[in-house]
């Protein structure tokens, strides 16, 4: 008998704190409307003092196993780029903060497509049978890794945290991973220090985020394009048959690019990128949340969730949705 992942839980947590665009025009050279035509964003969430990811990753837990009627799943994968620590890994800390013991804990690294990655070697641990139930997190305080002063990066990013819980089910489920990378284009969206070039700027925290952003946005558009036709033929569906859109939020002009791409109206396309800015591999989970408690999404949907980011990383999931 075949054997899928089903979501049977979703939670987002977004921290206390919103910093919107009209706080930003105080102390950088930019403006609301700069902001708001180029990224679609409007305001961001950012961690308080003494908040961590693992804090927002426990929170948006909670919530998604909870939703699942569950207390304990058999593994753990937090998709992060800010990790609390250098080890261990912010799943473990997870697990523990869950009181969840003995079963399999790990972090994926994919930036913006981490939560992809982590989708996706859960659903084939899931496949495998190797787990019947596992925690999929996306958690970011990507507010640390950030240049306040520069205006071409600041405006984007904003902290968050979402999760899904998995269960094995003999339909869908999850139809289909892709996964992809090129390392090529390293250079054009990285934070050029860690822990083995320069541990010191690291803990100084001058160790930010840089970015060619024409050059991201150009890949972005090509490659989550070619993932649309990817994840179609894989599953022998046509443009049409895709009901929902629910992108990472990086930039409502991408977002548009790939609706187009499926030739999905608009308004079938999941968007928090004003409210949210782009929180890396927190954005796909956290946006699902706000669809499945927003009661958008009924069940036999089919959802297209895709992801670019530094790497480059890009990915995509096909999922049929049963509640
Ligand atoms: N406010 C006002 N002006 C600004 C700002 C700002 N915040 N930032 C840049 N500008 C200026 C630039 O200096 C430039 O001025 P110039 O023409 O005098 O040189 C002008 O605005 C236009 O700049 P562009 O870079 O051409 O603007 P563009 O339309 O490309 O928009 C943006 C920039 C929003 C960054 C866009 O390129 C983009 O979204 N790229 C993709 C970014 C992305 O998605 N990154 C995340 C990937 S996910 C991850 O892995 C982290």
């Amino acid at each position: 008998m075949a054997r899928f992942s089903r979501i049977i839980g979703t939670g987002g947590y977004l921290p206390e704190k919103v910093l919107t665009n009209a706080e930003l025009e105080r102390s950088i050279d930019t403006t609301d409307a700069w902001i708001t035509e180029r990224t679609g964003i409007r305001q961001r969430h950012i961690a308080a003092e003494g908040e961590f990811t693992v804090d927002l990753a426990e929170a948006a837990s909670r919530q998604a196993l909870e939703a699942a009627g569950l207390s304990s799943v058999d593994l753990i994968v937090v998709a992060t780029t800010t990790p609390d620590r250098v080890f261990p890994s912010t799943a473990c800390l997870l697990q523990s903060r869950l009181d969840i013991h003995g079963g399999p804990a790990f972090d994926v690294q994919a930036v913006c497509a981490g939560f992809i990655y982590a989708l996706s070697v859960a659903d084939h641990f899931i496949k495998a049978g190797t787990a019947n139930t596992a925690l999929v997190v996306g958690a970011e305080t990507f507010s640390r890794i950030i240049d306040w002063t520069d205006r071409d990066t600041c405006v984007l990013f904003g902290d968050g945290a979402g999760a899904v819980v998995l269960r094995a089910d003999d339909g869908p489920g999850i139809l289909s991973t892709h996964l992809h990378a090129d390392g090529d284009y390293a250079d054009l969206l990285h934070v050029p220090k860690g822990v083995s070039t320069n541990l010191a700027s690291v803990q100084a925290g001058t160790a930010y985020v840089e970015m060619s952003g024409r050059e991201v946005f150009r890949m972005a558009v090509q490659k989550l394009g070619e993932l649309v036709d990817e994840a179609l033929q894989a599953n022998g569906l046509e443009r049409g048959d895709i009901d929902r859109l629910v992108p990472h939020q990086a930039n409502i002009r991408i977002i548009t690019a790939t609706a187009k791409k499926l030739r999905m109206p608009m308004d079938r396309v999941v968007l928090t990128v004003a409210e949210h800015g782009n929180t890396s591999a927190a954005s796909i989970p956290l946006a699902l949340d706000v669809a499945v408690k927003r009661g958008d999404i009924k069940d036999g949907d089919r959802l297209l969730l895709e992801g670019f980011g530094g790497g480059f990383t890009w990915g995509g999931a096909l999922v049929e949705w049963r509640s």
